[in-house]
């Protein structure tokens, strides 16, 4: 896959000249690492403290799409300040880019199940009119049991076509993430 880190923005964003998939979801959640795996190159920054990307950070792939990786939410410990400052950052691109965005992909931890900060994220994309799928990562660190639960709490919201089974670590939903982008 031909991708190119474009680079990391803040205030303003790259000229919408071509459609966006942006990665949301908790921090630490594995948005950096199931980018990586989806264009086959570690062009994000992963790590396992959370908090670690913390602008908006565009890659071009294959001329063709931006994919943009977020800071991520619900760090418990994060200052009041820094929790403001994602606010601020990711009201802004929202309400700058919702025409652009054609997917949002918003990840929950298989084992972790949704968060009422992820609920709150669905708001946001209702509200926005975002399309948004949600994308089960970890799976390779959980129960069938665990992914069973996770699925029956996500199906409140979205339904079955609208989720994806991923894991950075096996590789897994890679060909599924891919047609979907490039769709
Ligand atoms: P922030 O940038 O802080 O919001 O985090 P993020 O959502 O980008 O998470 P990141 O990709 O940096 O991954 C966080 C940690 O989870 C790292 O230690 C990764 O190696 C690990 N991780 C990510 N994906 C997987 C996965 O599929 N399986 C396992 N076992 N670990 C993973
Ligand atoms: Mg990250």
């Amino acid at each position: 896959m031909r991708v190119k880190f474009l680079g990391s923005f803040y205030e303003e964003f790259p000229p919408p000249d071509y459609p966006e998939v942006v990665f949301v979801g908790r921090s630490n959640v594995g948005k950096s690492s199931l980018l990586n795996m989806v264009v086959g190159a570690k062009v994000a920054r992963v790590s396992k403290e959370p908090g670690r990307t913390r602008a908006v950070n565009y890659f071009l792939l294959e001329d063709e799409v931006y994919l943009v990786d977020v800071p991520g939410y619900g760090y418990a410990k994060v200052k009041r300040e820094e929790m403001e400052r994602w606010k601020k950052m990711m009201e802004k691109y929202f309400l700058e880019r919702k025409d652009n965005i054609k997917m949002a992909f918003l990840l929950i931890d298989s084992v972790a199940g949704v968060q009422p900060l992820d609920e709150q994220m669905i708001e946001w994309f209702e509200y926005y009119g975002i399309p948004y799928t949600v994308v089960l990562t970890k799976t390779d660190k959980a129960t069938q049991k665990e992914i069973s639960r996770t699925l029956k709490q996500v199906k409140r919201y979205v339904g079955e076509e609208a989720v994806v089974l991923s894991s950075a670590k096996e590789n897994r939903g890679k060909k599924e993430l891919l047609s979907r982008i490039l769709k």
